[in-house]
């Protein structure tokens, strides 16, 4: 599905876009810097038009036109402006297609949508995608399990989720699966913009779990190599799911799929032990506050006294402010195992989510995919896996 790209400030014409279109409406700022611009437009899918609204300098659009046009050849650019009947001779030297009056009515705007998305619809061949190539199965003994927690909410487990499972999928398409075990707010489907048919929940029978057979006819698929195991629309739905039939789910998908990654809700909840129990891998999400770091820690002593601490842990740092007053240094110290990656509060991460494409599937550099590609290679054993020894139990 193709988007429409607004510049803007902050003119109300992003939010009338937004309620008119068929489409995805995304909003950029002018404000950004050329670099950041490009970046975000060029994770965009398909764009069908570009808005330039009408607080945004005239001076600024041919600069901004082009930034668009580098990234999007050919897309309709209009611009919008308080009186305006003709497209100035710089704008329209710079791509500007037309001009649309700041008054126009929302009859006037759902019309000109038709007419570009028609113009651009008629224009676009599908392009033929290659096939995945699978790869050879890991043997059953390396297959991993990768869970993903957090006591606190918002801190990025299910960014962090999904961006690795996208990246070890591409190293296993179809052997990767990512499980939704936030059975409260589950979310895993909607950040993949997947539409599932069908949810967790009816993974489980009375007192029992489906074979793997059934469990993968419930399964969706994001981009042709990760299967989706999506979370319910009612939080209610896992009620009846005992902790015992949650491990043996996860048990039962690790025989047959060589990476298993588990975003779970926050705190330790019941579907989150269980994943641990059958868990090779945990990572740990925080972010850069005490009560965030004092919260995880006490999480990970619990775990440890439970003896659910997987042998190999990660421990990521995300939406790291510089000023907080606290340092990698003292969350390693905290933690008492080191800190793998520190990920800054950025743009494009949000941007990612909000139109469900995920970095690790534009395969970008930026410093959320060096932690994600570093996550990987513990995962896969290439990078020394740390044993976070400084924990009683492994010490
Ligand atoms: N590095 C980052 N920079 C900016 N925004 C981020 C970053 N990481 C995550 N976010 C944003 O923070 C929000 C919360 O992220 P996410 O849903 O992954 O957290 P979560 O821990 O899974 O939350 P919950 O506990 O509700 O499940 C999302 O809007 C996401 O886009
Ligand atoms: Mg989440």
């Amino acid at each position: 599905m193709s988007v429409i790209v607004v510049i803007a400030e902050s003119s109300p014409f992003t939010g009338r876009l937004r309620r008119i279109a068929k489409q995805e409406v995304v909003g950029l700022r002018p404000s950004f810097s050329e670099h950041g611009l490009n970046s975000m437009l060029s994770r965009l899918n398909q764009i069908s038009l570009v808005v330039i609204t009408e607080d945004v300098p005239l001076e600024d659009v041919p600069d901004l036109a082009d930034t668009v046009l580098d990234n999007a050849p050919e897309v309709p650019i209009v611009m919008v402006r308080d009186k305006a009947d003709v497209v100035p001779e710089e704008a329209k030297a710079a791509g500007v297609w037309e001009v649309l009056d700041s008054s126009a009515s929302d009859l006037d705007i759902e019309r000109l949508l038709t007419r570009f998305h028609e113009e651009i619809e008629a224009e676009v061949v599908a392009p033929v995608e290659p096939p995945v190539l699978e790869a050879k199965p890991l043997d059953q003994g390396q297959h991993r399990v990768i869970v993903v927690v957090s006591p606190k909410g918002g801190v990025g487990k299910t960014t962090t989720a999904i961006n690795l499972a996208v990246a070890l999928s591409h190293r296993a398409p179809l052997q990767t699966v990512v499980v939704d075990y936030d059975a409260q707010f589950g979310d895993v489907a909607s950040m993949l913009n997947v539409s599932p048919k069908h949810t967790i929940d009816e993974a489980f029978g009375d007192n029992a779990v489906h074979t793997n057979l059934v469990v993968k006819g419930l399964m969706s698929t994001f981009d042709r190599r990760l299967l989706v195991l999506p979370g319910s629309e009612s939080p209610a739905a896992m009620e009846k799911v005992s902790s015992p039939q949650a491990a043996q789910l996860i048990r039962q998908l690790s025989e047959d799929y060589s990476y298993v990654v588990v975003d779970t809700g926050s705190g330790l909840t019941d579907e989150a032990l269980a994943a641990l129990e059958v868990a090779t891998d945990v990572v740990f999400v925080t972010t850069m506050d005490v009560s965030a770091v004092k919260a995880l820690r006490r999480s990970a002593d619990l775990l440890d006294r439970l003896e659910l601490l997987p042998a190999n842990r990660s421990l990521i740092v995300n939406m790291a402010d510089p000023g907080t007053g606290l340092t990698t240094e003292d969350i390693g110290a905290a933690m008492r195992m080191p800190v793998d990656a520190t990920i800054p509060r950025s743009t494009e991460v949000v941007l990612s989510v909000n139109v469900g494409k995920p970095l690790a599937q534009a395969k970008s550099s930026s410093p959320f995919m060096a932690a994600i590609d570093l996550i990987v290679r513990k995962v896969a054993g290439e990078e020394k896996r740390s044993r976070g020894g400084l924990f009683r139990r492994f010490s």
